[in-house]
């Protein structure tokens, strides 16, 4: 039974909860703020962007979006894994690609970096072609491009190498016609690997925790996409925000959610993942939420989510 109290009763209190152990719903309409001191321009902001039609997230394929956000620990790695295996078991084939030296992407899809053959540090330092270093996951359609331990030494390794910005993307044309979706799991700071996912992207999609400075350096990271955008990759943009790690005991995530919508608005994925404990257990048993606990709240946002971005199942075979 999962942990948390549910989110709808932070909207409506009085509804009482089901005797059964049915998961509780995790689709959460725009919600309105609860009333707080110094937040009516946002509420009315908020308000007034809930009323229109769903802002659609679906665009041609193939997609490859960099999961970025310089903030440690805001759930980039869990939405690379899960939103990924979500968009697999839709239909699509998807690859995640572990830039970060920490791995958490690779073992959170039950691979083990120590052992590895090859890992995203030789495509990127040492010119392996990617699809030597893709591993298969257990869950279908869904592979890794893996991260070991030497990728931390990359980015001091890529300031002389030739086109630095340029490896990841240059790799990743290799495999253009081989998956619907890339995720690229990018590290938590501003550096090299991270401008090489932002250069190689569609598309930029931010997870953003509701928390207290959940905003904190959203600034600068906005800055650097637009600089790569203006240097290296015209066509990038946030295409998505989404809300993670939501707890609907707090009023303090109602605010979060409140203020990211004023200031985002339509790039705010409607669907948001709440903050459970199976989602921080899965990646110790190195599967997505999906395989782990299919019923969990974690598992309804993630697949909802990916229905969201995706726009559905795909309209053709590839
Ligand atoms: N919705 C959630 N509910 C509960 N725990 C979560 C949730 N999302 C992520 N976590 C946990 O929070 C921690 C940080 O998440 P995650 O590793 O995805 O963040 P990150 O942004 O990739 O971190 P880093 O910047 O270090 O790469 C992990 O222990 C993860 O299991
Ligand atoms: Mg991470």
């Amino acid at each position: 039974m999962p942990e948390d109290r549910p989110i709808a009763e932070v909207h409506a209190p009085a509804v009482e909860r089901a005797t059964d152990d049915l998961p509780t719903p995790v689709v959460v309409p725009i919600p309105q703020p609860l009333p707080a001191p110094g937040l009516d321009d946002v509420q009315s902001t908020v308000l007034a962007g809930s009323g229109g039609a769903a802002p659609s997230f679906a665009r041609p394929l193939p997609r490859i979006m960099a999961i970025a956000n310089q903030k440690g620990g805001v759930g980039k790695t869990t939405t690379a894994v899960n939103l990924g295996a979500c968009l697999a078991t839709l239909g699509y084939r998807v690859l995640v690609c572990d830039l970060d030296p920490q791995g958490n992407a690779t073992t959170g899809l039950g691979l083990n970096p120590r052992n590895l053959a090859s890992s995203m540090y030789d495509v990127v330092l040492n010119d392996l072609p990617i699809e030597d270093c893709i591993e298969p996951s257990s869950v279908r359609n869904l592979f890794v491009a893996p991260a070991s331990l030497d990728l931390a030494g990359a980015e001091i390794e890529l300031v002389p190498a030739f086109s630095r910005e340029l490896r990841l993307k240059r790799a990743l044309a290799e495999v253009h016609d081989d998956y619907d979706f890339v995720l690229v799991d990018c590290p938590p700071s501003l550096g090299l690997l991270t401008v090489n996912g932002l250069a190689a992207a569609t598309e930029v999609v931010v997870p953003i925790q509701c928390e207290y400075y959940a905003l904190e350096g959203l600034g600068q990271l906005l800055r650097n996409v637009d600089l790569v955008q203006r240097n290296l990759n015209p066509s990038l943009e946030v295409s998505a925000i989404i809300l993670v790690m939501y707890d609907g005991r707090t009023k303090l995530s109602d605010q979060v959610v409140a203020e990211v919508r004023a200031h985002f608005g339509d790039k705010v994925c409607r669907h948001i993942v709440p903050r459970t404990v199976r989602l921080s257990e899965a990646p110790s048993f190195g599967q997505p939420i999906i395989a782990f606990d299919p019923a969990s709240r974690g598992a309804i946002a993630y697949r909802e989510l990916a229905k969201e971005i995706s726009g559905g199942t795909p309209q053709r075979a590839r």
